[in-house]
Parts: structure tokens; sequence; C-alpha cells
């Protein structure tokens, strides 16, 4: 087969919506995956940027506690979807979007966790529970159905692109972190333009073959994974209100029931 230019562009994605346009279902979000599954979550995203922890962030108020909190949560979360993304990798629904050398946020994560944590950071993880229902959740798709997986790939990378490159301004200018230590997570090296590899990627995305079932299953995974994020949230908000009200243990930590130990 000839290589071409266009090869990042499936074909699967203009008959798509060459056939489509015949029948004149271009609506709104038009029949391609990633203007559906950015219009399905619309409402979500506005509810996810108005957490206390990202109106915190979005304010430059965010503490170095709320960051290595959000460090913990974020860690956990990324093993698993890059754990479920490995052993999928050359599923038809996930080769696609499949970019370990550009996006992996693991190793970035486990630096970061060093810098604040130290060389034993691995013992001192500590999650909330809406952590371990978002990590089981992955598991469980990975499993058993790995063409969800893109909702969640999709909901964490492309916004790791977008705001979360603001993000990563504002953690260095509220922590005060000299250079780029402790924020890896927000570098991409492997990725040059943002903006150029989110078309890359919505392309790849447009190019899943999936049933109308599947589709509909898709958009649904991916406002759960919005949802499963505000959780995560929220409950790091909770975990360190009680850590303001009562007195904390040894390691800065809250003792609280919505805690749970995990050991890295
Ligand atoms: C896209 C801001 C939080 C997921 C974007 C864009 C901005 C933005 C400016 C680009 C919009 C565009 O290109 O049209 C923010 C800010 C946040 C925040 C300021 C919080 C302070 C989040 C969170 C998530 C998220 C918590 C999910 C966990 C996404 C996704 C996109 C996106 C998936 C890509 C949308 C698409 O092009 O399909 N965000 N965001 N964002 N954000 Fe956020």
């Amino acid at each position: 087969a000839e290589v071409t230019p266009d090869q990042d562009l499936p074909q699967s994605h203009s008959t798509k919506n060459m056939k489509s346009a015949r029948r004149g279902e271009a609506g709104d979000a038009g029949s391609d995956l990633s203007e559906q599954i950015k219009a399905a979550t619309k409402e979500n995203h506005i509810r996810a940027e108005n957490t206390q922890l990202m109106l915190s962030y979005q304010k430059g108020h965010i503490t170095t506690t709320q960051y290595k909190v959000l460090l913990c949560s974020l860690y956990e979360v990324y093993k698993a979807l890059e754990e479920e993304l490995d052993s999928n990798a050359s599923h038809p629904a996930v080769a696609p979007i499949y970019f370990p050398q550009e996006l992996a946020r693991l190793d970035s994560l486990q630096r970061d966790l060093e810098h604040f944590f130290g060389p034993d950071w691995s013992g001192k993880v500590i999650v909330p529970a809406a952590t371990h229902r978002y990590t089981q959740r992955l598991r469980e798709i990975g499993k058993e159905n790995p063409e969800l997986l893109v909702a969640h790939a999709y909901t964490r990378y492309l916004g790791d692109l977008s705001g979360g490159q603001v993000l990563g301004k504002l953690t260095q200018k509220s922590l005060g972190l000299r250079d780029r230590e402790g924020i890896s997570f927000f570098s991409f090296p492997g990725v040059s333009s943002p903006n150029r590899f989110k078309q890359l990627y919505r392309s790849r995305m447009n190019s899943i073959e999936l049933t109308e079932r599947q589709r509909a299953a898709v958009l649904e995974e991916a406002v759960s994974a919005f949802e499963y994020n505000i959780q995560v949230f929220d409950d790091l908000q909770k975990m360190l209100s009680v850590t303001t009200e009562t007195q904390r243990d040894a390691s800065g930590f809250p003792s609280s029931p919505i805690m749970q130990f995990t050991a890295g």
C-alpha cells in the first residue's frame, strides 16, 4: 500500500461524514465521535471546572497539601488507565488512540511524588474512596469492555493537553516552585504542539469502528469519566477540610473514614 500524508485520517472518517451528510444527519454535534463526545460532556466539563479544587486552582490558591493529595489520586488513576490501555493495546478500539510514547503520565507522576514525598513515596500514597471507585471502573472496562477505554483516555489526556497546560503554570506559581521540579505531570516532552496533537487524536478517535450501541455507550462512559473526576476532586476537598478542622497525624494527613490507604 502506498504511504500518503493522509494516513492518519482513516477512510472511515470521511466515509462516515459523507454517509451522514447524504442522510442529512449532520446535527449540532456532527457525526464524528470527537464532536459528539465534546458535546455530550460539555455540561460536565463546566461542573468539573467549578469544583472547589479547580476553582482554587484558577484563583492561584492551590496549596502544597492540595497538590500532593491530587498527585496521589492522579497516580492511582493513571496507573489503572495506562495498565488497561497497555493490556488492550492491540484491541481495534484502543490501537488507534494508543500513544504511550507521547501521553503516558505514570513515570512523570512517580517523579513528582518522589519530589514531594521522598524516595519511600510509594508507601505514602493516600487516596479517597472516590479514587478507588474510579480505578475499579477502569479495571472493569479494561477486562470487559475495552472499547469504552477511549472515553476515559479522552477525558484525561485531552484535558491534560488543554486546560492542564494552564494548571501546570498555576501550580508552579502558587507553590513557588523553581524550574520544573514536582510538576513534570503537566509537561509532555513527546508532544511538540498540543493543538496539533489533539487534532491527530480526534481523527484517530473518529477512525474507531463502533456499532451505534457501542457509540452510545462510549458517550455515556465519557459523562461518567467526568463524574468520576468530579467525585475525586470533591472527596479530596472533603479530606482536606477535615485536616484543617481536626488535628493532623504525624504525616500531616487527617485520619478520616473517607480515606483509604493504598500501598503503591
Ligand atoms: C478542554 C479548560 C478542567 C477535560 C479544555 C479547554 C480549555 C479547558 C480552555 C479547551 C477547549 C477547546 O479547545 O475548545 C479547563 C480548565 C479547567 C479544566 C480551566 C479547570 C480549572 C478539566 C477537567 C477535565 C477536563 C477536570 C476532566 C477530567 C477536558 C477535555 C477537553 C478539555 C477532555 C477537550 C475537549 C475537546 O476538545 O473535545 N479545558 N479545563 N478539563 N478539557 Fe478542560
